[in-house]
């Protein structure tokens, strides 16, 4: 038994969810490029969930139970209320999610029907808690989400209480598309392994955010920030680069396990970076983050993945860095949904062996003798 380091190569799991051939991206067969022009989130998180696009209907019936489900249970904002102010924002969304299935009498149905339906309520559910928690920690009251309209459009109310710009909703709404789902990345292969042993689907998910908020995985959005604020001014790019590099850091934001040749959510991501930018009269964080990504590409050969763009958009749009990855899960949770269905459909447990490269023949030593 010889094992492969971080399972690269190995194929884990049949899926019929979203695909990465040659370097194109598709959900049940459609190209994200095609989505991230075209499609609402919506009809993404229903196109995984169901494995076609919704009709108007379709598409209308569940916006109107997105929006019945919105609001969360009082007792997990009360929790809310009582966690530390500077907790890691991450950590609060796994603690509520997890807070949400004791609150649901269901929680341990694992019907395709229940298991769907609380997807949807998920769904609708973690944007409040996200934007609840980024009031709460201010000394504000979470506000009771609107009804009819878009995830996008209520998520950016919530946190803010204002009518949100149609363009920031637009970026927004195209921003959840290109991450709703990605194959077997590292979260919803946990969400995969949770599964698997029949535990519940609210289990699932708090695995996945755990796995999620890591800096190799989804908190690199985030740290895509930081650096770029370390870095300030176009003029200190260079020098911060070359440093890092020649001191053997990673750029966070850059490469990937599966694209080598480049990520294809980046440029949708980097597009509408420089929209924003242009429509915000300054170009600042775009012209760093062109600059960086010169740099890095230019000498490590490593491209930009989805987090690296993400960050300036979502600063762009008045958003604190620490709702990046947040915002990151609000997407992907239609991704894991769609996988702990599929996972169910025909499930075998998942343990896989690990090749033992400890000592062998060693004896019990009595404590005393220790
Ligand atoms: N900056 C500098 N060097 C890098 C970077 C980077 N961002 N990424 C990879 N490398 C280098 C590694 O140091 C390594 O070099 P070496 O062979 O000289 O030691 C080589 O490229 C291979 O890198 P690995 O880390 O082995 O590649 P792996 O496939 O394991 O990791 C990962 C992929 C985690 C994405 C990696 O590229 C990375 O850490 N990137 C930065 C974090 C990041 O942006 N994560 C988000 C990924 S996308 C997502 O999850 C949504």
């Amino acid at each position: 038994m010889t094992a492969t380091k971080g399972l690269e190569g190995i194929v884990a799991a049949t899926s019929s969810i979203s695909s990465i051939h040659d370097g194109v991206l598709c959900y049940r067969g459609i190209n994200i490029d095609d989505l991230a022009e075209r499609a609402s989130f919506e009809e993404t998180a229903y196109l995984l969930w169901n494995g076609k696009l919704p009709n108007k209907s379709e598409l209308e019936r569940l916006q109107r139970q997105l929006s019945d489900y919105a609001a969360v249970p009082e007792a997990v904002l009360a929790q809310m209320k009582l966690y530390p102010q500077d907790a890691n924002t991450m950590a609060v969304l796994r603690t509520a999610v997890s807070a949400l299935a004791l609150y649901d009498e269901n929680a341990n149905d694992n019907t395709r029907e229940s298991n769907l339906k609380k997807a949807i309520k998920l769904q609708a559910q973690i944007p409040t808690l996200v934007a609840a928690f980024a009031r709460i920690r201010q000394g504000k009251e979470a506000l009771a989400p609107l009804k009819g309209v878009s995830i996008a459009h209520n998520f950016l109310y919530m946190l803010t209480g204002e009518e949100p710009d149609p363009i920031a909703v637009r970026a927004l709404d195209q921003a959840l598309v290109l991450h709703a789902d990605h194959e077997l990345n590292a979260s919803t292969f946990s969400a995969r392994v949770t599964i698997a042993t029949l535990s519940d689907i609210y289990s699932g998910v708090t695995s996945a955010i755990g796995t999620l908020k890591g800096p190799l995985h989804g908190g690199a959005n985030e740290a895509v920030m930081k650096m770029l604020n370390e870095i300030g001014t176009l003029d200190q790019a260079e020098a911060y680069i070359q440093r890092k590099l020649a001191n053997r850091e990673k750029i966070m934001g850059f490469g990937h396990r599966v694209y080598k040749n480049g990520d294809p959510r980046a440029k949708h991501l980097q597009k509408m970076s420089r929209q924003l930018s242009a429509l915000k009269g300054d170009s600042t964080l775009y012209d760093i983050s062109v600059k960086v990504d010169q740099l890095v590409t230019g000498q490590k050969g490593l491209k930009p993945n989805v987090d690296f763009y993400s960050a300036s958009v979502y600063t762009m749009l008045g958003i604190p860095g620490d709702l990046f990855t947040p915002i990151f899960a609000i997407s992907r949770l239609s991704g894991w949904t769609a996988h702990i269905l599929e996972q169910l459909e025909d499930n075998r447990l998942i343990r896989p062996r690990a090749e033992y490269v400890g000592a062998t023949n060693q004896t019990y030593v009595p404590i005393e003798l220790r």
